[in-house]
């Protein structure tokens, strides 16, 4: 559905991402790890058009995303949940989600929102509450139901574990299996909660100093003891790990 071909962007003069090429088939989660500073929001936002790309190609369905404003791209499918400030603090969660729907027309908008605090009833609870006083897990919850109030194909998801316990942060997490499972959206994650990512994720890529160190299936990559335990802090592989309780 997306592919990335030899990308090379940065901000400014400072290159970030080197000859990077990305594959993310249709209906599945591609998972994103790598250690802080690898270039993982860099990605995100080279496809939104928000970090500056040097050369390469960024196809969505076979066309060319370079040079489209960003509401075009939300109109293609495309709906990015950013690390931070991804909802109107000072908004209401109900006007936060028709600010979300902005591009839809009033009833539509008005019914998938009715849709999101169905699929979330935390912010159904919290309907009339500035977004400001949600929880961190609220918080996040609301920005994933704000991007799907765009009925996206593609979502783009930044960390959306960052700062929460992670108990909230493994819920979060399973929403996004979800997302794929029962509503068919292909998934471009981002994560630091890597083992639990990768665990939920069909694709995985390594992001290492804004190259890829390793692409191929989630589970493989846990697979990989060295990678897992220098550049993702997971001491023991899921699998491993799994292998050795099924043998005990
Ligand atoms: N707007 C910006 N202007 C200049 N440099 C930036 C900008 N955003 C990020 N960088 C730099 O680009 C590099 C990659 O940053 P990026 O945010 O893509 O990393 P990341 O993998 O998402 O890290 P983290 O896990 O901490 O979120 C870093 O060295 C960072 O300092
Ligand atoms: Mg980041």
């Amino acid at each position: 559905m997306l592919t990335i071909n030899k990308l090379n962007a940065g901000y400014g003069k400072l290159q970030v991402l080197y000859d990077l090429s990305i594959e993310v088939p249709e209906k599945g989660i591609t998972v994103v790890v790598g250690p802080n500073g690898a270039g993982k929001t860099t990605l995100l936002c080279s496809i939104m058009g928000i970090a500056n790309v040097t050369s390469g190609e960024i196809l969505f369905e076979g066309g060319s995303l370079q040079n489209l404003p960003t509401h075009l791209l939300a109109k293609k499918g495309i709906s990015y949940v950013p690390q931070m400030k991804n909802v109107f603090a000072d908004l209401s969660v109900r006007d936060n989600l028709q600010m979300a729907g902005y591009l839809l027309p009033f009833d539509e908008a008005k019914k998938k929102a009715e849709q999101m605090t169905e699929m979330f009833p935390v912010l159904k609870k919290f309907i009339d509450r500035k977004a400001v006083t949600l929880s961190g897990g609220e918080r996040r919850m609301l920005a994933v139901a704000m991007g799907l109030m765009k009925n996206p194909k593609l979502m783009l998801l930044d960390e959306l574990s960052t700062d929460l316990a992670p108990i909230i942060a493994e819920k979060v997490i399973m929403e996004v299996a979800r997302l794929r499972d029962e509503l068919g959206i292909t998934i471009l994650l981002v994560e630091q909660m890597a083992k639990r990512a990768l665990e939920i994720g069909d694709t995985a890529y390594l992001l290492v100093s804004g190259g890829v160190k390793f692409a191929g299936k989630s589970l493989e990559l846990l697979n990989e003891p060295e990678l897992c335990n220098m550049y993702l802090g997971i001491k023991q592989p899921a699998a491993a790990q799994t292998l050795t309780e099924g043998g005990a």
